[in-house]
Parts: structure tokens; sequence; C-alpha cells
């Protein structure tokens, strides 16, 4: 029988480029939808049919009643915003039962996690990363110290797990002296153990190499962007997983030799949440301008996200260290109302000049070029003829200097405004 194939759909700069919307999209395609990395800090907006909903754990791929869900090892669970997200989801009409397996080897985010990420956020005072605060880091960093609690660990003498980690980080926050209260909170996290217990809770990475042996297709939904990977972003500001396509194997448990297409997604602008180097970062009206359009406040927790131009040195990094193999363009529609529009296509600082990424970003200016802008509603087109000169001049311009073609470009935040191209 013909294996099978994964395709992974990655966020290639700071987040929030729009992968569950493309994912959503995407769906019916595929057999699963899998979550690699990450966990609540993930915001991912999905709007079809006048409905909108944004995603924190579960996979995008839970509105297709034929494709199964999945939440991969590599992934941080916390129990009572994946309970709320999920009885959000079964209010409306999805069978999460059904339609969703969790690994037993993710590892849960404690309501003490989000004490620690808070905590320390404090502690670094005008140095703090501008985390989502949802435990991300201190859950991870108990995972790599192997003393975490995993998904598999609420099935068995699961109490004695819980306080003996609470009681650990309890110490460490009673040492830096920092007051917290999780006591509200404990109760809906327990309550979403609770949950949880009444779910598929499995071993994925053998569910999905057995599914693609059976010549099924799997999708790996990204979160973050490549920017935020551990390893590879603009460390230490940066997330605590691995974002990029090495994510995929180790988060999934899957081969390298499995992976097929790698969809890299990106908006036509750059946005930022969070502190950080953001070279092509604007801090005059053309950035607030793009704020405005776009609607750039985080989905997660509601702040400005910083705008600017389209950093084509990041997105050239980001395709060589994932292998992306298609580009796709959202948010195109946000340049609708620009006379000209600017995109960066090198570095520089102290008079030298890169179009490589530098170790440390930090002091590093955009060389930008300039490009005509449009002037023109894209929002009703439905398809690449109808594109206007100089958008398709623009996505000429990207494909040159990425070698990668644009195979989608995005219009619009509903479901139906996504163009492919021929
Ligand atoms: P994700 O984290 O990558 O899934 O992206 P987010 O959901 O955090 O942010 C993307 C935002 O842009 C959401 O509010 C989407 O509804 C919206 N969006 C997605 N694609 C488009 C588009 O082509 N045009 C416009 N105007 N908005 C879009
Ligand atoms: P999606 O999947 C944008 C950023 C935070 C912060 C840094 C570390 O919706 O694209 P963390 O809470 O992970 O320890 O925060 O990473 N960040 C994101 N920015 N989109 C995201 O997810 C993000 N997840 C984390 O703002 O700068
Ligand atoms: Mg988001």
């Amino acid at each position: 029988m013909k294996q099978g194939k994964i395709d992974a759909l990655l966020g290639i700069v700071f987040g929030d480029e729009g992968k569950g919307k493309v994912v959503d999209y995407f769906t019916p395609k595929y057999d699963i939808v899998a979550r690699f990395a990450g966990g609540p800090n993930a915001g991912h907006t999905i709007i079809f049919d006048g409905k909108k909903f944004v995603l924190r754990s579960i996979p995008s791929g839970i509105f297709n009643d034929n494709t199964l869900n999945i939440i991969g090892n590599g992934c941080v669970i916390a129990p009572d915003l994946f309970y709320i997200e999920a009885k959000e989801l079964e209010n409306a009409g999805y069978d999460i039962r059904k339609r969703l397996h969790i690994s037993k080897r993710a590892h849960l985010i404690l309501p003490t996690h989000r004490a620690l990420d808070r905590a320390y956020e404090t502690l670094k005072g005008k140095n703090k990363i501008g985390t989502t605060g949802k435990g991300i880091g201190p859950a991870y960093s108990d995972k790599a110290a192997r003393i975490g609690i995993r998904v598999g660990d609420i099935l068995d003498n699961f109490e004695e797990k819980y306080n003996a980690l609470k009681a650990r980080h309890a110490r460490i926050l009673d040492d830096l002296n920092y007051e917290y209260d999780i006591a509200e909170e404990e109760k809906t996290w327990l309550e979403g153990v609770e949950y949880m217990r009444t779910l598929t809770l499995s071993d994925t990475e053998i569910e999905i190499n057995n599914a693609l042996a059976e010549g099924k297709n799997i999708l790996a939904e990204g979160a973050q962007g490549s920017m935020l990977d551990l390893d590879h972003g603009t460390y230490p500001m940066v997330s605590s997983s691995s974002t990029t396509c090495g994510g995929v194997c180790t988060g999934l448990g899957v081969a390298p030799t499995k992976i097929d297409q790698v969809f890299g997604i990106f908006k036509a602008y750059s946005t930022r949440v969070g502190s950080g180097p953001f070279p092509v970062e604007l801090f005059d009206k053309t950035g607030d301008k793009i704020r405005e359009i776009g609607h750039e406040y985080g989905a997660v927790t509601g702040r400005n996200r910083r705008c600017g131009w389209l950093d084509l040195v990041a997105l050239k990094y980001a395709a060589m260290l994932n292998g992306v193999t298609q580009l796709i363009m959202m948010k195109s529609d946000v340049l609708d109302d620009f006379e000209t529009i600017k995109v960066c296509t090198a570095y520089q600082k102290d008079g030298q000049r890169t179009t490589d990424m530098p170790y440390d970003l930090n002091g590093w200016e955009a060389v930008n070029e300039e490009l005509e802008g449009w002037n023109c509603d894209l929002t009703q087109m439905k398809s690449e003829s109808e594109f206007p000169k100089a958008l398709s001049d623009y996505i000429a311009f990207i494909e040159k200097y990425m070698g990668i073609p644009v195979t989608i470009v995005s219009v619009g935040p509903d479901r139906t405004a996504t163009i492919i191209r021929n």
C-alpha cells in the first residue's frame, strides 16, 4: 500500500501569521491534523459561516467531521484552559470526544507553572520577555529537568505526583518572595483533569505512524513562528519549544523522511508581540495604520502587536531552517490602501550590511526597498486573474528573493477569502 505523507504548516516569522485559518481551510484534504509544539500561548483564529473561534490547544482541524485531531507529545497542555476551550466547542456542536486524541506523553501546565512564569517575568523587570503568562517556559523547563507531569500520569496515582510538583514550585515561589493565589484556578484545573480522563489519551506517535502506513495523510499544525523557536529564534526573547520543522519530528514522533510539503506562512507585512529585537518595526503613523487596519492585537493577551514591513531576511532564514517548499501570504488586503510598500531585503549595523540572520539581532536596522502599492480592494477577489499588477509584482519580488513559489494568497479573515495561485 502507498505510504501516507505528512505535510507541515509552519509560521515562519513571529507567530500570528494566520495558521489557524489555513489549517482549517486545508483540513478536508487530511485524515489527521496534529499540533506538535506549544500550548495555550497559541491563539489560532478561524472564521467561517459568520462564526469565529480562537483555538489555543486544540488543532484547527476540529471543525471537520471526518478529520482526527491530535495534540502531540511535543505540546504542553493546561487542563483548565483546555477544558474551557473544549466546552465552547462542544456547546457549538463539535464532538470533541470523537474528534480529538491527546498524547500521553504531552506535558501538563500546572497553575504553579503560571505563577512561576509571572514571577520570573516580574524578576526580569525591563528585560522581561513579555510572555503570554501561560506557564509555557516553566512547564518546558520541568520537562527538560525530567520532573514534569505527563498527560498519562493523570491515569495513575495522580494526586501524589501533582502535590509533589506543586510543593516544589511553592518552595521556589517562596524563595522568590512572590505572592500568588491559585485557589480558584486550581478548582477549574482539577475539573479539567477530570474531563481529560474521559477523552482518548493515547500513544499518538504510534497512531500517527500506523496512519501513515495505511496511506493516510497528516497535516502538522505549527504554533508560534520560526523566529520564536527556542534554538533558532531571537534567544532569549523566544518561546520554549521547537517551533521549526525539526519540532514536527520530535513533537509527533515521525521520521524526517515522512515529511513532504512544508508550507511557510507569513503576513504581507510583519508583526511581533512581546519584547525582543524587531529590525523592521515602524514607530510612526504607518505602523499605527497597519495595526489599525490589520486589527493587530493579540488573540490571547489582547496586547498591541508591534508592526513593520515584510522582513525577507527573516523569511529566508526560516525557509532555510524549515525546508519550506511553498509560501502562503496572508492579510494581503491589509495593505490595500498604501501608496508605496517597503520590503526589508538586508540588515545594517555600524556600516556593515548582511542578508544572513545575525547571531544577535539587537541593534540591526532594516535596509528597505520600495515598491508600488496596489491601492485597491482585494477582499472581494476570487482568483489570481483579478490581481492588480502591483500585487503581482509584489509577489514576484518575494518569490525571486526567496526562490520559492507563493502558492496561496489570503485576502480576508474568512475561510472563503483564500486564493490558490496556479
Ligand atoms: P495564527 O496564530 O497564526 O493562527 O494567527 P492569529 O489567529 O493569531 O492571527 C491572525 C489574525 O488575522 C486573525 O484575527 C485572523 O482572523 C486574521 N486573518 C487571517 N487571514 C487574514 C487575511 O487574509 N486578511 C485579514 N484582514 N485578516 C486575516
Ligand atoms: P501563535 O501560535 C505570537 C510570544 C510571546 C512572547 C514569547 C514567549 O498564535 O502564533 P511564551 O508565553 O511562549 O513563553 O512567550 O513568544 N508568543 C507568541 N507570539 N503568536 C504566538 O502563538 C505566540 N506564542 C508565544 O508574546 O514574546
Ligand atoms: Mg495567534
